[in-house]
């Protein structure tokens, strides 16, 4: 196992889904934990993400925008995971200023901090696989050209490439793990917004129906997040990162109708509806996602470990004593 004893670790975004589990995980492997976050309500960010290690974690609750406090969380620091970002492909459809605000200049700025305080500082960037756009051929690998079709995928394809910018231009040590349909607990339950496989989980929690678009049929690579969270601590713990893009994918796809069903299935009673396409919806839609993982586990010897039964029964198991902190 790796350890992370006494490194000190910023995790930006870290009150939201993934970057909450990530300082779960931090702290059980013997990393101090600050988190560096604002609470942007049109996020996943939740302050219950944190209840239980409130008093083990440092917060500061701030904004990746503003300068001066970014530079000074980064001092000393020996990994910063950047989670935080303006996560909603729908939202970045209607306010694509602001995405380019968080998910382009914010990114800029935890570079310049790193660049000009922290050159030692290890940084492991969130990227997505929705980068590539439609695949032109399958499955995708981290060659295969990007054609992002809403404004947030561009605005990560962008922020890939500065991350990448500076770790080549200032040598300072920069990975970028692209991850797709993350699911699993302390996530945003309550809207659609954030990724359809972690809403319908809301819904069948609630005992409520599930709406399937169209006929689901197009494929989706979906990760546990304890996978994800293994992955990008990989990333931070190896030298072989450094200077490189990996999708973090699943051995395997589902489509969104089984998806659907195995939710049902597990976690709910409710049933599933088809329904129409909604125009703003079906013109970003990407079609099948079928993502290649061979990079990731040759480099990082990262492979997912947790079936999709096992990780249905281990959200619903979070989430049902919980329920109120995640839909009021
Ligand atoms: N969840 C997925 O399926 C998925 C898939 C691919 C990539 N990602 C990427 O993973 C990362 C984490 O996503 P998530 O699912 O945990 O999202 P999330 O919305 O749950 O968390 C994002 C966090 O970032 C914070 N944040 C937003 N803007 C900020 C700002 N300007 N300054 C400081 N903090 C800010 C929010 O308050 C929130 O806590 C993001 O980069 C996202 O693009 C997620």
């Amino acid at each position: 196992m790796i350890s992370l004893k006494g490194k000190r670790v910023l995790i930006t975004g870290g009150l939201g889904f993934i970057g909450s589990n990530l300082a779960h995980r931090c702290l059980d492997l013997g990393a101090e934990v600050t988190i560096y976050d604002c609470l942007d309500p049109k996020s996943g960010g939740n302050l219950y993400n944190i209840h239980d290690i409130r008093d083990s974690v440092h917060k500061i609750l701030d904004d990746i925008r503003h300068f001066e406090p970014l530079c000074a969380a980064i001092l000393h620091k020996d990994i910063l995971f950047n989670c935080a970002a303006f996560t909603s492909h729908p939202n970045s459809m209607k306010e694509p200023l602001i995405d380019i605000d968080v998910n382009c200049k914010g990114v800029i700025n935890i570079l310049e901090a790193a660049r000009r305080f922290n050159r030692d500082v290890k940084i492991v960037h969130v990227g997505t696989s929705t980068q590539i756009g439609r695949m032109i051929r399958k499955p995708i690998d981290e060659t295969h050209p990007e054609f992002p079709a809403d404004i947030y995928s561009a605005n990560k394809t962008a922020s890939e490439k500065y991350v990448l910018i500076y770790g080549g231009a200032y040598k300072l040590r920069t990975t970028v793990l692209r991850l797709a349909n993350v699911y699993g607990p302390r996530s945003n339950i309550r809207s659609a917004d954030f990724g359809f496989m972690n809403y319908f989980i809301g819904l069948a929690l609630q005992d409520r129906d599930i709406s399937v678009f169209g006929r689901g049929e197009q494929l989706r690579n979906i990760s546990f997040v304890d996978d994800a969270v293994d992955a990008l601590i990989r990333a931070a713990g190896s030298e072989k990162s450094d200077g490189r893009v990996f999708f973090a994918g699943a051995d395997r796809q589902y489509n969104v109708a089984d998806i659907a069903k195995a939710i049902v299935k597990y976690i709910g009673s409710g049933s599933i509806r088809r329904v129409a396409w909604p125009r703003d919806r079906e013109a970003i839609e990407i079609g099948d996602v079928v993502i290649r993982n061979a990079l990731i586990k040759r480099i990082l010897g990262w492979k997912p470990r947790v079936d999709l039964k096992t990780g249905l029964l281990r959200t619903r198991d979070y989430y049902r004593p919980r329920l109120r902190q995640y839909l009021d």
